[in-house]
């Protein structure tokens, strides 16, 4: 269901879809930093939303955020409390830092208000079920921010897997990263446990994980050996600035061994810092064919080549390469229009949590299991 209605946002929605401008929704933006200035811009193309207010903690940044945006009549309070007990909202975007994404979501679900929230969906599975519960109680719309599921390849690589032209899936190795990008260009904000509760996998590693196991149908984790290791972030000699090193509080490389529903084996690493420019392409084996697709940063939206199928063709081993597709409008418009139509038209929301909710416990799992030096079993309550 959540794919035909991503389905429907393949143009550049503005030209290709009607928007009915007479019935406007009031957003609300909490946390006015780096990305809330994507989802503002994004917000502006609909004609049937008005950004009616802002939030963030630290005084006067929600004030210059739309001033330097030139927006006007905003009205900004100082947390996600103040913003949703004052305003009559019909959505919120939670573009806060991970730390406060499970207290800014449950807080606007719990009153009513449909939420968009930023990746990673938080930062423990704990936290990720108790969003859930509030998604469920509330049966407002819980959409989470992965643009990537709107780009032409990453469809591609779901409808090759969907097709069945792979066969059985057994085994996958995702990830990526890079070989020096700790993200520091504002500050600390993504490398403090405080603030960011998690790093690499938190910031990259959850759209590598979002895009293979979109692919195969989110089947649920069942067991992970996890790895995480922070010997760039707290060496000074590789930080901008030695206080970012006494900081540094998360992880910047991490490695997991997770059990998948199904039989399949999904080997992944991700990394911000590391002696090396890639750990690897990205790979799905199946029992009739191979998929190779070239190592990519994902959040951007795009893979780093054209796909590969590895296959038999009469007896024959064959490589299929696949030309790359190209995106036609803009994945971040395309997130916030399909989360705007969803509320406005009682849609599913178009990157469900409770897909979201296996690829937090994965992320939770390495943590845990890397902090014991064993396995673990992963267990999610009913909810
Ligand atoms: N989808 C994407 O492409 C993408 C890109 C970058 C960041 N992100 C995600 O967006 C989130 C924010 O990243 P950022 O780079 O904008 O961070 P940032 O640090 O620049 O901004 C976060 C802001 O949230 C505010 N804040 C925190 N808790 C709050 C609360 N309770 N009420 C009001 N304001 C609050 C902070 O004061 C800060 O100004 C992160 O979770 C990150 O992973 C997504």
């Amino acid at each position: 269901m959540a794919d035909n209605i991503l389905d429907r946002y393949e143009g550049v929605f503005t030209d290709e879809q009607k928007v009915d401008a007479d019935r406007k929704i009031k957003v609300g933006i909490i946390g006015c930093g780096w990305i809330a200035e994507a989802h503002l811009k994004s917000y502006l193309k609909c004609p049937d939303v008005e950004i009616v207010a802002g939030a963030d903690l630290i005084p006067g940044k929600a004030e210059k955020f739309f001033k330097d945006n030139g927006i006007e009549n905003v009205r900004c309070y100082l947390n996600h409390k103040e913003i949703i007990d004052n305003e009559e909202l019909d959505a919120v975007s939670v573009c806060t830092y991970n730390a406060t994404h499970a207290e800014c979501t449950i807080y606007a679900l719990e009153h009513g208000v449909n939420v968009l929230l930023e990746k990673p969906m938080c930062v423990t599975l704990e936290e990720a079920v108790e969003i859930r519960k509030a998604e469920k109680k509330s049966g407002k719309v819980l959409s989470i921010g992965f643009q990537p599921r709107f780009d032409e390849n990453m469809k591609m690589v779901k409808r090759i897997v969907q097709s069945g032209e792979l066969g059985e899936i057994y085994y996958i190795q995702t990830g990526g990263g890079r070989r020096r990008g700790i993200p520091t260009p504002y500050g600390t904000s993504f490398i403090e446990k405080d603030t960011a509760g998690i790093g690499a996998m938190g910031d990259i590693g959850c759209y590598s994980l979002d895009m293979v196991l979109n692919a195969i149908g989110y089947p649920k984790p069942l067991t992970v050996t996890g790895y995480t290791s922070d010997f760039f972030g707290k060496n000074p000699k590789y930080m901008p600035k030695k206080e970012y090193a006494d900081v540094f509080g998360v992880d910047d490389f991490a490695a997991g061994f997770i059990r998948l529903e199904g039989g399949i084996i999904l080997d992944f690493r991700i990394s911000w810092a590391m002696h090396l420019d890639t750990p690897g392409d990205t790979i799905i084996l199946g029992k009739d064919a191979g998929l190779r697709i070239p190592s990519t940063d994902c959040w951007n939206g795009s893979i780093g080549g054209p796909l590969k199928i590895y296959h038999d063709v009469a007896g024959e081993r064959v490589e299929t390469v696949l030309p790359m597709a190209k995106n036609k409008g803009d994945n971040f418009d395309k997130k916030i229009r399909s989360f705007v139509d969803a509320v406005k038209y009682n849609l599913p929301a178009p990157v469900p949590s409770h897909e979201i909710i296996y690829n937090q416990a994965i992320i939770d799992g390495i943590v845990k299991s890397a902090k014991l030096g064993r396995e673990i079993e992963i267990e999610i309550p009913e909810i």
